[in-house]
């Protein structure tokens, strides 16, 4: 039974990561930083149409939120509000997060608005975002569902920015893309660092191997491009959903040497680094730091009531049970989180944790599925079987990382306690 549990275990770890964060990262980056490149005039051209003005429908404001617990409410059909802004309008949106391009024909998945129990989140207006952040730099920092959320960042402002008078660019030789909004001199990054330490997994493309090995202490090679930075938000979750890690004594180059370690056991210690490195590095009243909790992955349809070997494949709506979890998602790598972050508390270094774990848990129908860009065909017995090769890892953008960085932005903000 034991057994039978951990190969189950096993191969689900494989499953992510070879299906959906593997996979998809390789194509993800490249083609992210290719189509950026290419389609910059085709967006120019496209965005001089100014876009409709909103519908204000909902007067909350950032104020009205204070005290208001943010991560517990449930989520709303609402196709007044949602989508923010249309996949096509946002050249960005490439590869795993592109559903619509992929093939996806419904669309109920994109008008679902989170709401809180206790207040109403503000409508996103990109304009009033970006005349807070004037002059400010925001970096995302970690694996393939935080530059899901980056670009959906991305998409949220573009739209209000002149043609002419924004840029994405990949900074040359660093794991960085860069997204600049001229006029308003503010710049928001994605930087790929999976396991925020130096890693085999570093290379934004060509990081495919079943053994993870990390050089825990260094952190320096990848934390040196994210000093001089208002707002920080780190995710980092996913790629130690592995058995064991190689932990690495001395650098790639002339070191043979490495201990075995757990993955709860090697979370625990790379956050210290990572915490020291912010205690240490960072000007706390300049920049605000943020980590995104972990998000559910949608494997296992039994739990929602489907027969076996179902997955989110064909799902088009949200879970809506209560509380509902799914097995996969790690309580204890949480509370690992939790305890670094209440221990820098003590040390005077305030790093909120924007908890959307539990909002992603019921949306089984919003992850790509089967459409999304594969980088290799798909074999005959995969496409007889389209749940073996689903991505229910990443989100359909416009989707639910829109919603992240509308609650991220109540903090960022105002500072929102
Ligand atoms: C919006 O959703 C309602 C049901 O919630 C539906 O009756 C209506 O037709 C939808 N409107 C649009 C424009 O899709
Ligand atoms: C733009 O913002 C950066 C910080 O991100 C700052 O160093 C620079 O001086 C600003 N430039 C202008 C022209 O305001
Ligand atoms: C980037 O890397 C290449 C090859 O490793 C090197 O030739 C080049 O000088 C580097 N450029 C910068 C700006 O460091
Ligand atoms: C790493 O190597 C150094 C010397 O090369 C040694 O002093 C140290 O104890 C080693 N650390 C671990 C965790 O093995
Ligand atoms: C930290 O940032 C604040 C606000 O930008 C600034 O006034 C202060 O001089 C900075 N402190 C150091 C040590 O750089
Ligand atoms: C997908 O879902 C639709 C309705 O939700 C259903 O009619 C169809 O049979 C499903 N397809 C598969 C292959 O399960
Ligand atoms: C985050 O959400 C999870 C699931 O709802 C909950 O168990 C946990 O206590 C929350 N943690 C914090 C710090 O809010």
């Amino acid at each position: 039974m034991e057994k039978k549990k951990q190969l189950i275990g096993i191969w689900d770890v494989k499953h992510t990561f070879e299906s959906s964060v593997v996979i998809f990262f390789i194509i993800g980056a490249v083609a992210t930083i290719a189509f950026c490149y290419a389609n910059m005039d085709e967006q120019d051209k496209r965005s001089t149409t100014p876009p409709p003005p909103l519908v204000v429908d909902n007067p909350a404001n950032y104020d009205s939120l204070d005290g208001c617990d943010l991560f517990s409410g449930k989520w709303v059909h609402d196709n007044h509000t949602y989508p923010l802004y249309k996949e096509l309008q946002c050249p960005y949106i490439t590869g795993e997060f592109a559903c619509g391009q992929h093939g996806r024909m419904d669309s109920n998945y994109q008008q679902w608005r989170w709401q809180p129990h206790a207040c109403n989140l503000p409508r996103l207006d990109g304009k009033e975002v970006l005349e807070k952040l004037r002059g400010k730099r925001v970096i995302f920092v970690g694996d393939s569902v935080i530059r899901n959320q980056w670009v959906s960042m991305v998409c949220l402002l573009q739209s209000v920015i002149r043609p002419g008078k924004k840029k994405m660019q990949k900074v040359p030789n660093v794991s960085l893309l860069t997204f600049k909004a001229l006029e308003y001199n503010v710049s928001v990054d994605f930087y790929w660092a999976p396991l925020l330490v130096e890693s085999n997994a570093d290379h934004p493309s060509m990081h495919k191997t079943n053994d993870r090995i990390v050089r825990i202490e260094s952190i320096e090679k990848h934390a040196k491009n994210w000093v001089n930075t208002d707002v920080l938000v780190f995710n980092s979750y996913l790629w130690w959903r592995m058995p064991e890690f190689k932990i690495l004594n001395g650098s790639f180059e002339d070191s043979k040497q490495y201990n075995i370690v757990d993955s709860h056991h090697a979370y625990s210690m790379v956050l210290e680094v990572w915490s020291n490195w912010l205690y240490t590095h960072i000007n706390h009243t300049r920049t605000q730091s943020y980590f995104m909790s972990m998000t559910a992955t949608h494997h296992r349809g039994k739990e929602w009531g489907m027969k076996g070997g179902r997955n989110c494949y064909n799902e088009t709506d949200p879970i809506m049970k209560d509380k509902f979890w799914e097995s996969g998602s790690d309580l204890e790598m949480m509370r690992i989180l939790e305890s670094s972050l209440n221990k820098l508390k003590t040390k005077g270094v305030t790093v909120q944790m924007v908890n959307i774990t539990q909002l992603t848990q019921y949306r089984k129908d919003a992850h790509p599925s089967i459409h999304r860009m594969y980088n290799s065909p798909l074999s005959t017995t995969q496409l007889l079987n389209p749940s073996s090769y689903a991505d229910c890892t990443h989100w359909c953008l416009p989707g639910v990382p829109d919603v992240w960085n509308e609650i991220l932005l109540a903090y960022v903000l105002q500072g929102h306690k």
